[in-house]
């Protein structure tokens, strides 16, 4: 029956699940996602994170069996992130050959060849104050900062890290590291820069995992979470300075973020869905005001279709084991 005027019938891709599947635009997959993880030296049991319900922090001695699990159930990469009982002014130990950086990438690469290993590369893990770098006074030296930074890189480097993944917002890290992999002979070793990191308040639940010791905020390097145009400019500065790809962080408050970066840039975009978003996601489901499962299919597939191409996700075991 007409009821004699052209109607757009929106309705008919949608009448049932095949037809839905058919026409769906986007899809994230478990192969886009890295599983960012927690390694704490010198303990022997796995460690409980309030603030992060189902994520533990991995006693090193266990982390070769923990990856050999990821890589099992379907886990292409990981992002390691230490947890240092070895902490000082400017974090050294994260620049040993036998620091804690260096196990880390050292353990993944042997227990699974194969696993994607990226190494989160900055110092507040590491740094006695919990600054991303090196503290003159009360602001941390740019500079001073990058000399270690490249330090850092190489150590990983050569321990077996995939990507180097500089967090400090440094300016000029992406550089320093490049020049400091090529003249040790790291030429194929990757940066997938954080190239726009916003000074969030969505991080709290990370800082209680990582064990941080900051005491005030990172906003002198940081981004200003208001700033759009900034935002582009910071990732296309990382682009110049030969990052291999590029990131936005975090990311379900700043989907228009992505979407810019991703027209602004040609690399590909990761998007790191950060501790607070996990916590949000996994409180309200606790207390029952949400669908964990479809939250999180949701919330991943919302940041693809703002055009990130790989996505960092606490829930990525849960995707792969569960198919959540
Ligand atoms: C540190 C770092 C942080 C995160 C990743 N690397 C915290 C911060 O900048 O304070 C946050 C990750 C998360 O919240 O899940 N450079
Ligand atoms: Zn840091």
């Amino acid at each position: 029956m007409s009821n004699g005027f052209s109607t757009s019938r929106m309705r008919r891709l949608r009448k049932n699940a095949s037809l839905r599947t058919l026409f769906q635009e986007t899809e994230f997959k478990l192969s886009d996602l890295i599983l960012p993880i927690f390694v704490e030296e010198e303990v022997s049991d796995f460690g409980v994170i309030e603030a992060m319900p189902g994520v533990l922090r991995i006693p090193e001695s266990r982390l070769a069996a923990e990856i050999e699990r990821y890589a099992r159930a379907g886990i292409r990469a990981v992002m390691t992130f230490g947890i240092s009982h070895h902490k000082d002014d400017v974090g050294s130990d994260s620049w040993r050959e036998d620091g804690l950086v260096a196990r880390m990438a050292r353990t993944c690469k042997q227990a699974v060849p194969e696993m994607v290993v990226m190494s989160d590369t900055c110092f507040c893990e590491y740094t006695s104050h919990g600054h991303c770098g090196v503290l003159h006074g009360d602001t941390v030296h740019n500079d001073a900062t990058l000399v270690n930074i490249g330090l850092q890189a190489v150590a990983a480097a050569r321990a077996g890290a995939d990507m180097i993944a500089p967090s400090a917002m440094m300016d000029g890290q992406v550089q320093a590291i490049r020049n400091a992999l090529d003249a040790a002979g790291f030429v194929d070793t990757g940066i997938m820069a954080y190239s726009t990191k916003f000074a969030s308040a969505l991080y709290g639940p990370f800082r209680e995992a990582a064990g941080s010791q900051l005491k005030g905020d990172r906003k002198t390097y940081q981004m200003d979470p208001m700033n759009r145009r900034e935002a582009v400019r910071e990732s296309l500065l990382d682009e110049q300075e030969g990052a291999d790809a590029l990131m936005v962080k975090p990311a379900g408050a700043y989907l228009d973020i992505i979407r810019d970066v991703r027209e602004a840039s040609r690399l590909p975009l990761a998007a790191y869905q950060v501790s607070g978003e996990y916590a949000m996601i996994k409180f309200a489901a606790a207390a029952g005001a949400i669908d964990e499962a479809r939250v999180v299919r949701e919330s991943l597939g919302a940041i693809k279709r703002a055009g990130a191409d790989l996505i960092l996700s606490y829930f990525a075991m849960d995707i792969a084991t569960e198919g959540v």
